[in-house]
């Protein structure tokens, strides 16, 4: 399937090939900046932000500006016309009309697939509720393949809420592609979802699930630390069970083998003690970095192919 045009709505829609020549266009960006920065002259993304973001809304806006485009949106909704009463379809309709490419961040899941459906230019999803962001999923395997070398027979552990960690969820399903073996550490109600365990188990994914971290660290090559996401639970009890239940210091590396990678998708709050920055197994601000080419790679994939 071609690049242009397409959305980006979901992670599942890409084949292996797909992610791989993502990476690879990302590397490309990387080494020779300057040789893509006007090649979207002319074309303007609407950054659409329904729900707040540093890093992605950010890394986008700063990649449309190096390819040399503009970009306009909103950081805060309450300041469109929707705070007048106009639909979520009106808005997107209207916006679809004054700019090349939209990328989207709401809280409900399958906005993003609503907006591709209404909008006649591309969609990216900047992550829809507890579902998917697929744009981190990128930025992730560009960070592993950059620091591991390779993607292929990984060992991963996924910790923290995977129950409402969409950037798990997309992670979990590109990494099917490259025969891994994943730790899913969680307390039991903050489990992956169990539709997603079925297509892995579908894909023929290798998984275990467990809730002692110490019981695995020692298996494991990355360890994808997650955020408890307080602003999804319906229940402010059930938060305050779990808060605060997997915490990081630097003692933690004496249970991991040598050439761990640490990543982590941020925001943080308490599962990561700053002490652990500075050691070379942490690579989350290097994960957050490489948004730029990631982004650029995409935003010039679905604007110039
Ligand atoms: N990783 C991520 O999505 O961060 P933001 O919420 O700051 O965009």
């Amino acid at each position: 399937m071609g690049w242009l045009g397409r959305d980006v709505v979901s992670i599942k829609d890409f084949s292996k090939e797909d992610l791989l020549e993502v990476v690879g266009k990302a590397a490309a960006i990387e080494k020779d900046r300057e040789s893509y920065s006007q090649l979207l002259q002319g074309k303007v993304m609407a950054s659409l932000f329904f729900e707040p973001s540093t890093r992605t809304r950010l890394s986008f806006e700063a990649a449309m500006h190096r390819l040399g485009g503009s970009v306009v949106g909103f950081a805060e909704p309450s300041m469109t016309s929707i705070s007048k009463g106009e639909t979520f379809e009106d808005t997107i309709r209207i916006i679809d009309g004054y700019c090349d490419i939209i990328v989207i961040r709401h809280p409900e899941i399958g906005s993003a697939k609503r907006a591709a459906d209404i909008a006649k230019h591309p969609v990216i999803n900047a992550g829809d509720g507890a579902h998917e962001h697929p744009t981190q999923t990128f930025g992730d395997l560009f960070t592993i393949k950059k620091s591991c070398g390779h993607l292929d027979g990984l060992t991963i552990g996924f910790l923290g809420d995977l129950k409402y960690g969409r950037t798990v969820h997309s992670l979990a399903f590109a990494l099917s592609y490259f025969n891994p073996t994943i730790y899913f550490i969680s307390p039991k109600s903050l489990r992956m979802p169990e539709e997603d365990l079925k297509e892995l188990e579908k894909r023929k994914t290798k998984y275990y699930e467990e809730e002692d971290l110490f019981k695995v660290s020692k298996k494991l090559d990355v360890l994808y630390v997650t955020r408890i996401q307080k602003e999804r639970f319906l229940n402010p009890e059930e938060y305050h069970g779990v808060k605060g239940v997997y915490k990081l210091d630097p003692s933690f590396l004496e249970h991991t083998k040598p050439g761990l990678k640490i990543l982590h998708p941020l925001p943080r709050v308490d599962e990561i003690n700053p002490q652990l920055d500075k050691a070379k197994q942490s690579i989350y601000f290097e994960q957050a970095h490489n948004g730029i080419p990631v982004r650029m790679a995409l935003l010039s994939m679905l604007l110039k192919s």
